[in-house]
């Protein structure tokens, strides 16, 4: 079929008053029509927003037959000319509101069928129906103006990366699984039965033998895949701005270039400046007063330690976690006393207790006086001074939760005070509230494993002050590593690497890796360490995570073109699917099922 279609003059939300008088032709698809009797309207959207067609019986009869077929979504080209609405009909809150295309040709160009929900952004139909039609469900002006945003902030990257001397270079997908981290996502291999390439958590190793290879500056948009459960903020594919750089100093070298870019996109992105280098905090700090080493600083509410207090109580459930080592820790919410009902404070304890906890304990100090869940236990003088601590005053309300795992304690508290938080709103949601958060140990103790594993990967490098306790406490190195953290969010997280052979052998022993795995997993690795290595160092921002900052969206499906669902399936494609015999036999494997799998 040949479309007699005109040329575009320009996309839908374009037009304004000054095309007045001019012929035009738009393109786009049906978003909603009115037949008045005698004159047809037609909103008619793309990418860019909706212009209003009008078509008029009394000046083209057989036109307006043609047009009152038309039905949601159809794909048209209209051709007419531009004119002011009447009076009555100008819509200011539309850019194209004061205009409408009177039509004088019109050609249909795809019919559709009733599409399975209405496309419109206050859509009720539920999320899996829309996922199970993305396609429909991008058409949304809420989700294409994620998608703009989602596009916008790559270019700026592109852009300040590039003018800062970084070369875009790609790396495989096909790559080497290398267990240490999330679980990889493996690809059988065709040609090598039994053996599988794994597809890459991040381009970490390549990145770094790019640094070798002379390259100095390097960056991608890459993708990565991770093996990992999904959460709100968490895809197994997802994306990230991947950056490194050679001849560094020390973390700040890195930081720098990297606050730059973040404050390059709020600029170019937001319109939002921010003069002032971003805070710095140690995961000490950030652990201790929040419970986290991304914490949500936007409100204050600081974990605070009152285990002194909680000893003169005489409560066995804090007596027995003190003799146990453990502390007892409280949070403060400021104002809160007088708003929280028997039912909500029950809540705020259901939610600690799902958290873990053993239990919360609370001290209110409401107008009318103090009460509180552990009143047997305080008198006037521990009640002063747990305020003191708190900085507690009338109409304030704490919580107090003790554990004898302090890390354990503090990351519940941590997490309450941002259930209170959002709860009740005491977040101020304009606000972009960004810190980098340093000094994070190097290693972490896997219970499970025996063994120490690296906090952020084996190829950062520890601080060289710290070295001395590499021997009998090597727990207490800490790391060069850093993480940007906005509004609570980990949006982007890098290390100085290790640039010396032996210091990475180091590494590799404290992770209890023997000559043998490290052969066999990062052979060709440590191989390149033998050729000359620049001091290098770099850091990877979440791209889907900064979009959904930047367009205030909380659930990250909704950054991501066509997103997986909780199990990892996508709705739209079906994928994971079976494959066939054929294909299994090429590849020489074969599916156990069920009951093989138990015996
Ligand atoms: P890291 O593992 O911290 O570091 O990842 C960097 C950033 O990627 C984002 N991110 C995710 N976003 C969505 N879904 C996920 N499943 C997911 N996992 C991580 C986060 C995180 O801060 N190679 C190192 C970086 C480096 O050292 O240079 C790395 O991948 O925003």
């Amino acid at each position: 079929m040949v479309n007699t279609m005109e040329k575009r003059t320009k996309m839908c939300g374009q037009f304004r008053p000054g095309d007045i008088g001019k012929k035009v032709t738009a393109n786009g698809f049906v978003a909603k029509y009115r037949n008045l009797g005698t004159i047809f309207f037609v909103d008619l959207r793309d990418r860019t927003g909706i212009v209003q067609i009008r078509f008029d019986k009394t000046s083209d009869e057989k036109l307006f037959e043609q047009c009152i077929k038309l039905k949601n979504e159809f794909v048209i080209s209209v051709t007419g000319t531009v004119s002011l609405r009447g009076e009555k009909n100008i819509n200011k809150n539309l850019p194209t509101g004061e205009i409408e295309i009177n039509a004088e040709k019109l050609t249909i160009l795809s019919e559709a069928d009733v599409t399975p929900f209405f496309i419109s952004d206050d859509v009720n139909a539920n999320e899996a129906l829309r996922l199970k039609y993305r396609y429909l469900d991008l058409r949304r002006p809420y989700l294409q103006k994620i998608f703009a945003m989602r596009d916008n902030i790559s270019k700026v990257a592109r852009n300040y990366l590039s003018q800062n001397g970084f070369m875009e270079i790609e790396t495989p997908f096909l790559g080497k699984s290398t267990p240490e981290g999330a679980r990889d996502y493996l690809v059988p291999s065709r040609v090598h039965p039994g053996e599988f390439y794994a597809l890459p958590q991040s381009p970490q190793l390549f990145k770094q033998l790019l640094m070798i290879a002379g390259f100095d500056r390097y960056y991608q948009i890459a993708r990565c895949f991770r093996d990992e459960d999904l959460r709100a903020n968490r895809q197994p594919e997802f994306s990230q701005i991947d950056l490194e750089m050679s001849f560094v100093n020390d973390e700040e070298d890195v930081m720098e270039i990297a606050e730059g870019l973040i404050k390059e996109l709020f600029r170019e992105c937001l319109n939002i400046n921010f003069d002032k280098p971003f805070r710095r905090m140690s995961y000490k700090e950030a652990m201790e007063n929040y419970g986290s080493d991304k914490p949500d600083t936007r409100f204050d509410m600081k974990i605070k330690d009152v285990t002194n207090e909680a000893k003169k109580c005489a409560f066995i459930n804090f007596e027995e976690v003190i003799k146990n080592g453990g502390k007892v820790r409280a949070v403060n919410a400021k104002g809160l006393s007088n708003t929280l009902t028997r039912k909500n404070i029950d809540e705020i304890c259901d939610y600690a207790k799902s958290c873990g906890a053993k239990g919360l304990y609370y001290i209110s100090l409401k107008n009318e006086g103090v009460s509180s869940s552990i009143s047997k236990f305080l008198n006037d003088e521990i009640t002063d001074s747990i305020c003191k601590i708190m900085n507690a005053e009338k109409g304030d309300i704490i919580f107090i939760a003790a554990e004898s795992k302090d890390k354990f304690l503090l990351e519940t508290l941590g997490l309450l005070r941002c259930f209170i938080a959002k709860k009740y709103s005491l977040i101020d949601e304009s606000l972009f509230d960004i810190l980098w958060i340093k000094d994070f140990p190097l290693l972490e103790y896997n219970e499970e494993e025996q063994r120490y594993v690296a906090m952020h990967h084996p190829f950062t490098s520890p601080k060289q002050e710290d070295l001395k306790y590499i021997d009998k406490a090597p727990e207490k190195i800490r790391a060069n590593a850093y993480d940007l953290v906005i509004n609570g969010q980990e949006a982007g997280g890098g290390s100085i690497r290790i640039h010396d052979r032996n210091m990475q052998k180091k590494m590799f022993d404290l992770i209890g890796l023997s000559e043998q795995d490290i052969k066999e997993r990062f052979g060709f690795f440590v191989d390149a360490f033998k050729y000359g290595v620049p001091p290098h160092g770099g850091l990877a921002f979440g791209l889907d995570r900064l979009v959904m900052l930047f367009t205030g969206v909380d659930n990250i499906k909704d950054v991501i073109a066509f997103p997986k669902v909780q199990n990892a399936s996508c709705l739209m494609s079906e994928a994971p699917s079976p494959v066939e015999d054929k294909q299994l036999k090429e590849l020489r494997l074969s599916i156990q099922n069920d009951e093989q799998k138990n015996g």
